[in-house]
């Protein structure tokens, strides 16, 4: 189970899922770095329920990934359900709950951030889910809809009593997107509810292993997520580890972060073909190569490189 899994653990450190970015084979990179639990991309319940391919690629997952959850996202009861069941036929450690994504395109649907405006329904979707599936459930979620209307602690109580066993919260409300600083105050409130009893998750804004360390310290919580500045950077999770044993940071050399890379694109050419690998990997050189000196040229080529052999001879180069 989840739970013990995370009360096992000393402290653990959670790969965000980002659609985009979290496919097996960067989590399968971040996992060996040092990334303890492992979140698939989220997963339409609408596109799942019509058994598209590509949702049922995003859900798999390899052994070596384990505590690994998959995380769907709906807003109909009956889609969400049988999408949490047949998420679940891959099994997975857990089913997370997506109920922060802030895109126009899902709030719009009444998913994501937008169940945030009407708690009653968020407690029975979740609900129905938890009672649907013979696995764990946990939630992601934010501080709120806005600034005026933060109800987190509230909803974390609500959903912990419908049988949640875990919450990740990110720090900002659906109106902030992803602009202004996480606001990790409300994220301590619900750690220290003494009516909590379930794992908390506190997310948002974390870039170093300082800050990791730093902000598990001053808010109690049970585990830290980190998202974009694990994009092209697995390294921050050895960084974590190591800072946390006093050892030496190691900062990856230029040949490392080249093998990595080659590694990733190799990967994915295996999962989703040449051309898909090739063009996704363009987001991720700025995090893979950051603060490599002149790299600039490098990457300006890469990003018009249709093949691996290109890439491979513009980072050779
Ligand atoms: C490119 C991208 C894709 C994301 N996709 C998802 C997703 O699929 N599911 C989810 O719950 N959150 C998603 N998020 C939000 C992150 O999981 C995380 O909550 C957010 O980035 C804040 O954490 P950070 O400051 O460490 O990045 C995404 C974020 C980014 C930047």
């Amino acid at each position: 189970m989840i739970i013990d899994f995370l009360r096992k653990m000393d402290f653990p450190v959670y790969l965000a899922p980002m659609e985009g970015v979290t496919d097996g084979a960067f989590r399968r990179i971040c996992k060996e770095y040092g990334a303890d639990v492992l979140i698939s991309e989220f997963v339409s319940s609408d596109a799942l329920s019509r058994d598209v391919e590509k949702s049922i690629r995003k859900m798999d997952f390899t052994e070596g990934e384990r505590p690994y959850g998959v995380q769907i996202f709906g807003s109909n009861e009956a889609a969400l359900v049988s999408a949490a069941q047949h998420a679940a036929a891959f099994h997975p450690d857990f089913i997370d709950i997506n109920w922060g994504c802030p895109v126009k395109k899902i709030v719009s649907k009444g998913a994501g951030a937008a169940i945030l405006q009407d708690i009653p329904k968020m407690v029975a979707l979740t609900s129905a889910v938890v009672k649907a599936v013979d696995l764990p459930v946990t939630v992601k979620t934010r501080l709120g809809w806005e600034s005026a209307d933060k109800p987190i602690v509230e909803v974390a109580e609500r959903l912990q009593d419908v049988g949640i066993q875990a919450i990740a919260i990110h720090g900002r409300t659906r109106a902030q997107q992803y602009g202004g600083e996480a606001d990790w105050t409300l994220i301590g409130e619900v750690k220290n509810n003494p009516r909590m009893h379930i794992p908390v998750i506190g997310n948002g804004d974390i870039n170093s292993a300082e800050k990791a360390l730093e902000y598990q310290a001053r808010y109690g919580v049970d585990a830290i997520m980190i998202g974009r500045a694990a994009i092209g950077n697995p390294w921050i999770f050895r960084q974590i580890k190591s800072l946390r044993s006093g050892e030496p940071c190691q900062e990856p050399d230029y040949g490392e972060r080249v093998s990595l890379v080659m590694r990733h694109l190799r990967e994915n050419e295996r999962e989703k073909g040449e051309r898909v690998a090739v063009i996704e990997m363009r987001t991720m050189y700025a995090g893979y190569f950051r603060g490599v000196f002149n790299f600039k040229p490098k990457r300006i080529k890469l990003m018009s490189a249709t093949t691996l052999k290109e890439c491979e001879e513009i980072l050779h180069g």
